[in-house]
């Protein structure tokens, strides 16, 4: 949800930013710019709608040399994506230069006490109000830059992540940011801040998370400054990324989705590593063991997610329902925050983010906590919000995830329940200790089993041939492959722009099956397990309608392979771990169909990989 990312050092200024800005992209790809203090003090400014590629194009030719500069890639929320909306704003005196992640919630009362002040303004964006307002400030009190930012951001309501830079003293950054990320990387006499460490892991592995409200004074030559917006100095807390860049790099593949499909047997044995142990009899969460309390006491457990991370949440409603017994309500952050919400101290409340910086699921975490739940985060970026707001957690540990489609995330994020199922329900005394040890010993060879179904590739490549065209499409599951099946309709649609829908199998006859005919394929999930015979009736009613199925079966199915059109068979598996099997072929059908359609499928349009506004 917009990149932002700044550099001041003896490096070539443009290209570091330039780079910087590529591997942002996958948080927003409206339209991308840059500002530029010059060496002989001109502050210059380029942007251009689109992608971070036609701003190079846009580049070529105009003067580049920089001791200092910042940059932004956008995801459009106040104003169209044109040149104009693009960041960086700039005050209308030309002083200083901003770029923004976030949303000045009360943009429209200071504009109009700034338009009163004689200001006037070129975009429709809330970002420029905060650079006029920065400046009138800072010319009124005839005050530093750092000055004016802290006071114009004790008037913001919002979130913001931020980097201002001055023609008039181009020698420092001054970054801020409230519920927005923003990180410092520490070089040799050089520094860099951006949206996330990618844009300069090849430079440095020592960084500065920034906290809320806390405002970044970053000169050339000098230690890093923080102040809170009290002027009150903090302390800088250096910590060591867990970042390399072979994994910010396609290696081989054609796109980030198909390399983050392939990397599952590995990410996921990165996922289990120390978690499942004795040789695969026993399973240990550091998260649930510091804090067995908790979870033996809880009466309840609220999941809360968005997207992706939603469906994992509601796999995690039927592994802990099944394993632990404790009763799970999933629901979307975006509600829960709005739906008056009834916790109390006996509740658990989890929340699921890749990112760990999805705005809706971080203001669902405070309600939780406010209200006097524990809330425990499940993350996959480390030392982003999530981790950092919730009570304890578990991370993911899948490296990062490039492509905007998520897909060994989630594979990871059901891992991880899973996990914590298996936990709570041996603390609670609903699982067997001779349960663990089976299911221990299958987890072990996931990375395997997920190995051998990525072998599905040519042949779903194939198939996806023949359905590149549909206009619809219905997934069908039930049970564990009821979140599977909507997982699989939102990849299908989020790459492909094919409107598909996932549905409970046993609902369809309530009004779905109205759409079945020889137009609209059905994907459905039926692996061998206790409803199994139940989804064979689903499949005849769609074949009775005419309609075309793709099955996803268990390896030696007999009875659906001869009735469906196409079958992809998976190994077998517990139920419980079906979800993580058959969810890769899904991945992978969706990918060939955008591909086939020539679509992008690591930056889908109207997309952001990481939201940070509501
Ligand atoms: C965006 C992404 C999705 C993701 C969702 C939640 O919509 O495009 O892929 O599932 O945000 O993100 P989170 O980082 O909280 O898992």
């Amino acid at each position: 949800m917009c990149g932002i990312v700044g550099y001041i050092g003896d490096g070539n200024v443009y290209d570091i930013l330039i780079k910087g800005l590529h591997r942002l992209e996958y948080r927003g790809y409206d339209s991308a710019g840059i500002a530029l203090c010059a060496p002989d003090g001109s502050l210059n400014i380029y942007k251009s709608c689109g992608k971070v590629s036609n701003l190079e194009q846009h580049c070529k030719g105009k003067k580049l040399d920089a001791k200092v500069g910042i940059a932004h890639t956008r995801w459009a929320t106040h104003g169209e994506p044109t040149d104009n909306n693009a960041h960086p704003h700039y005050s209308e005196d030309g002083n200083i230069a901003l770029v923004h992640n976030g949303t000045i919630e009360n943009y429209k009362v200071l504009k109009d006490a700034l338009i009163e002040h004689g200001c006037t303004f070129h975009s429709e964006t809330d970002t420029e109000v905060l650079v006029e307002l920065i400046e009138y400030i800072r010319l009124k009190n005839n005050c530093s830059l750092v000055d004016a930012v802290r006071q114009a951001l004790n008037e913001v309501v919002g979130a913001y992540a931020i980097a201002v830079i001055e023609k008039s003293n181009p020698d420092q950054i001054i970054a801020a940011r409230k519920s927005s990320p923003l990180v410092i990387g520490i070089g040799k006499d050089e520094f860099f801040l951006a949206s996330d460490a990618t844009p300069f892991v090849e430079y440095t592995q020592n960084v500065v998370y920034l906290k809320d409200e806390e405002i970044a004074v970053i000169k050339k030559g000098e230690p890093l400054k923080l102040l809170n917006l009290e002027n009150e100095e903090a302390d800088v807390n250096i910590t060591e990324l867990q970042m390399s860049i072979s994994q910010l790099e396609k290696g081989g593949f054609p796109h980030f989705m198909l390399k983050e499909i392939f990397e599952q047997p590995d990410t996921l044995r990165d996922c289990i590593r120390g978690r499942v142990i004795d040789g695969g009899k026993r399973v240990c969460l550091t998260g649930v063991l510091d804090n067995k309390e908790k979870f033996l006491n809880a009466k309840r457990i609220v999941i809360v997610a968005c997207g992706t991370s939603w469906h994992a949440a509601l796999l995690g409603k039927y592994l802990l329902q099944d394993m632990a017994r404790i009763p799970v309500e999933v629901e979307y952050a975006s509600e829960f925050r709005y739906s008056n919400p009834v916790l109390d101290d006996r509740d658990i409340v989890i929340a699921i983010s890749q990112s760990g910086e999805t705005a809706d699921t971080l203001a669902a975490i405070q309600i939780a906590k406010e209200m006097g739940a524990f809330v425990y985060g499940i993350s996959n970026v480390v030392g982003s919000s999530i981790p950092r707001e919730t009570h304890s957690g578990t991370y993911i540990h899948v490296g990062p995830e490039i492509g905007v489609a998520s897909t060994k995330a989630f594979t990871g994020q059901v891992m991880v329940l899973t996990l914590l199922a298996i936990a709570v329900g041996r603390l609670r005394g609903n699982l067997s200790e001779e349960e663990e040890e089976r299911l221990g010993g299958y987890i072990s060879r996931i990375p395997e089993l997920v190995e051998d179904v990525l072998k599905l590739n040519d042949k779903i490549k194939h198939l996806s041939l023949i359905y590149t065209y549909a206009r619809n499409f219905l997934y069908l599951g039930r049970g564990y492959s009821y979140p599977v099946a909507l997982e699989g309709a939102l990849k299908l649609k989020e790459i492909s722009y094919i409107h598909a829908e996932g549905y409970p199998a046993a609902e369809m006859k309530h009004g779905p099956i109205a759409l079945i005919d020889a137009e609209m394929p059905s994907v459905i999930i039926a692996p061998n397990d206790h409803l199994y015979e139940k989804i064979v009736n689903n499949v005849q009613q769609v074949k009775a309608r005419q309609g075309s199925v793709i099955a996803i079966v268990t390896r030696g199915d007999t009875e659906i392979a001869n009735i469906a059109d196409h079958v992809l068979d998976i190994p077998e598996v517990p139920e419980c771990l079906t979800p993580i099997i058959t969810s890769v072929p899904l991945q992978l059908l969706s990918y060939y169909i955008a591909i086939n359609k020539g679509k992008n499928v690591d930056m889908p349009r109207n997309l952001a990989k990481s939201v940070t506004v509501e």
